[in-house]
């Protein structure tokens, strides 16, 4: 798929204050610092679009994104920031979680997990919380610039043999980078696939 327009909606904290459920809906979600808003940026070919930052934390709201006039794509904070006090945490978590399990539209969610590291505890518990609630997920492996193709596909062999630990068949896994325009086209071909249903 092709995306030609892309434009901001509407920042919010709370599920109920989201757009009305009435087009087909995909969200970004991983740690923080891990390039949600970079990859929205570039599968949108528009720097601007979303907020991104080297410093952890930067996107804090639930952040609603319209696509070709016929889909939304969500930018969500990132979770396990360690810097934020607890109870601010939570309050992430419990709105974050609130919008993933009531959001009627929502038609995948895109787990983003940094190709450089092992499998996180914090990204395995979110998986299988997505499992436990029947969400649909795949994974995104980004800043894959960063490492040497051997190294690469050390780490892509290492998630998939920790994900084969609890789940009979694998979640579509993508690899990219925002930096140099990796898996662009698969990503969009796969997103196209759910949202023009
Ligand atoms: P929060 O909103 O804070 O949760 O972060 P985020 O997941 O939206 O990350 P963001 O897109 O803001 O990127 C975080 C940092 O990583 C920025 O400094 C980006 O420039 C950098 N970054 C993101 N994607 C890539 C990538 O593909 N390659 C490289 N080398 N750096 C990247
Ligand atoms: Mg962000």
């Amino acid at each position: 798929m092709i995306i030609k327009e892309s434009s901001f909606v509407k920042s919010v904290t709370n599920h109920i204050q989201c757009p009305a459920p009435t087009l087909h809906e995909i969200a970004f979600i991983g740690r923080s610092n891990v390039g949600k808003s970079s990859l929205i940026n570039m599968l949108c070919d528009n720097k601007r679009l979303a907020k991104t930052s080297s410093t952890p934390g930067k996107t804090q709201t639930i952040n609603h994104f319209i696509i070709n006039k016929s889909w939304y794509l969500v930018d969500l904070p990132g979770y396990g920031y360690a810097k934020v006090n607890k109870s601010l945490r939570q309050k992430f978590e419990d709105f974050i979680s609130a919008y993933l399990i009531n959001r009627e539209n929502l038609d995948c969610v895109f787990i983003l997990v940094d190709s450089r590291h092992e499998p996180h505890k914090i990204d395995l518990e979110f998986i299988r919380w997505c499992g436990e609630k029947n969400i649909p997920i795949c994974i995104v492996m980004t800043k894959a610039d960063k490492l040497k193709p051997a190294e690469l596909e050390k780490n892509i062999k290492n998630y998939q043999d920790t994900l084969f630990l609890e789940w009979a068949e694998l979640p579509p896994m993508f690899i990219t980078s925002a930096e140099k325009k990796i898996g662009k086209e698969e990503l969009l071909e796969y997103i196209g696939s759910i949202v023009e249903e």
